[in-house]
């Protein structure tokens, strides 16, 4: 029906015949009697309505999963190949966008038929030649490429895609997954995810998840592929390649997979943080509940730029920064905990944060008692003693996402909800919620909400004051 529209504006000269049935024709489609939008649809957003960083993500679809094609020439610093994207339409959408930064987009199609695009900074603006159906599945296919480009960032840090001199690193919270392939980049849309990686012969490839093997390409590269089954948020997809020294094997029987720089010392300390890997994720496993995810690991990079360590899901990235001083435990004690913590519980909004970085920051306590280093009770002490309580756990503020008053007020407020309910209801409150929340997203109330239940004591309060007053709080 569409097409017979069509054919008669380009033939329609301006005779009052031809224009006639153009008029029948636009009758027809209001009608609704061809797949052309109808006016219903309208196009999905282009932020999905975090208040922090209002073009994050987009509206009106939801990704099932991400298949990942991609070549990477270290040579050139050039990315090429595809990105399939299986989604289901929240909305009627006559058009909708994804996040892309830089990259040229050679074309897109949805649903096996050629869309047209158009960018608008780091949206990609994609219009289906059919409408999309609310509650209906759809396929994005982007056939895309360039010189991938890292995100400079005075406030958090730089991350992104970082070329190196054997390969790249693409790390970064809370953003990183648009600079290298097209995203709903926001953790309110988690997805699975199916990497294949095509990089020179002699050069390791790693990413999330499951390991799929290495195996020749056509052209004598090497395709390494890996896939994340368990839903996933943008920012935890990472991209590793380079020289690595790679420990494959299995823990719990599920596959475990720890990478070290080559430039980094044979059985130094990054070595040895990585090996502590399954013993430190089993600790945690007592008091969080089951490790949530199929496989295991860990990459230390050896690279100036990143001087911080980041939660990557399944596989978390280290830089060589925390190593310097010999072996450090509590980073991934951190790290392993972000698994339960911010992977496999997902925050809805980043003024949440606190969900990830109050409890992975309180499982270094946990650790550290553990291993004999201080109990956690004079962990919270001291830094209670130390605290600036002028700024808020909750609603940090962009630039105060990965400041002390989330990560140490945070684990604060952490142990004084324990201090209040005591240690059977806290670790059952830890547990119900790594639980119920599993492979979902939440915010600060779902959490409290859950505290109260499982408790069955009223825990608003303290809350509030834990996270938000700006006078230290009498510890329960
Ligand atoms: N979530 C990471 C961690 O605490 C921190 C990431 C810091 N990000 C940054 N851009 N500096 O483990
Ligand atoms: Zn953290």
């Amino acid at each position: 029906m569409r097409g017979f529209l069509v054919a008669f504006v380009v033939v329609g000269h301006a005779s009052r015949v031809n224009r006639a049935i153009v008029g029948i024709a636009s009758l027809a489609l209001l009608a609704g009697c061809t797949s052309a939008p109808a006016p219903s649809f309208g196009p999905g957003a282009e932020g999905i309505g975090d208040p922090y960083f209002p073009a994050y993500g987009n509206g009106g679809y939801d990704v099932g999963n991400y298949a990942l094609k991609l070549r990477y020439d270290p040579a050139k610093d050039e990315l090429t190949g595809t990105a399939t994207i299986t989604a289901t339409a929240t909305a009627d959408l006559s058009r909708f966008n994804l996040d892309l930064a830089g990259l040229t987009v050679r074309s897109v199609s949805v649903n096996g038929a050629p869309a047209t695009s158009s960018r608008d900074k780091a949206e990609l603006v994609v219009t289906p030649r059919d409408g999309l159906p609310r509650d209906r599945d759809f396929t994005v296919e982007v056939a895309y490429g360039g010189v991938p480009e890292p995100i400079k960032n005075s406030e958090l840090g730089d991350g992104g895609f970082l070329h190196t001199d054997d390969g790249a690193i693409a790390l970064g919270q809370p953003e990183s997954a648009s600079t290298w392939f097209p995203v709903n980049d926001h953790p309110s849309d988690k997805a699975t995810y199916d990497f294949e990686i095509t990089v020179p012969e002699g050069v390791e490839a790693l990413s999330n998840g499951v390991p799929g093997g290495a195996s020749p390409a056509a052209d004598g590269w090497t395709t390494w592929k890996w896939s994340e089954r368990t839903p996933m948020a943008s920012y935890l997809a990472t991209l590793v390649i380079g020289q690595y020294r790679v420990t494959t094997g299995t823990h719990q029987g599920r596959p475990m997979v720890t990478a070290v720089s080559t430039r980094q010392p044979r059985n130094g300390a990054a070595e040895q943080a990585m090996a502590l890997t399954g013993e430190i994720a089993d600790f945690l496993a007592t008091q969080f509940g089951p490790y949530p995810f199929e496989s295991y690991g860990g990459v230390v990079v050896d690279d100036e730029r990143i001087g911080y360590a980041l939660e990557t899901q399944s596989r978390p990235v280290y830089g060589n920064v925390w190593f310097k001083e010999g072996l450090n435990e509590d980073v991934v004690a951190h790290e392993l905990a972000h698994q339960w913590f911010g992977d496999s519980v997902s925050i809805a909004r980043w003024s949440d944060i606190w969900l990830n970085e109050g409890f992975a920051s309180y499982a270094e306590w946990l650790w550290a008692e553990e291993r004999g280093r201080g109990s956690v009770q004079d962990s919270f002490q001291a830094d209670y003693d130390e605290t600036d309580w002028s700024r808020p756990t909750l609603d940090p503020g962009r630039a105060g996402l990965f400041g002390r008053a989330v990560y140490k007020r945070g684990a604060l407020a952490v142990h004084a909800l324990r201090l209040a309910v005591g240690d059977q209801d806290f670790f059952a409150i830890l547990k119900t919620w790594t639980g119920e929340k599993r492979n979902g997203t939440a915010r600060t109330t779902d959490f409290i909400t859950v505290a109260e239940r499982v408790s069955g004591e009223p825990l608003r309060d303290l809350f509030t004051e834990w996270l938000t007053a700006d006078t230290a709080p009498k510890i329960p």
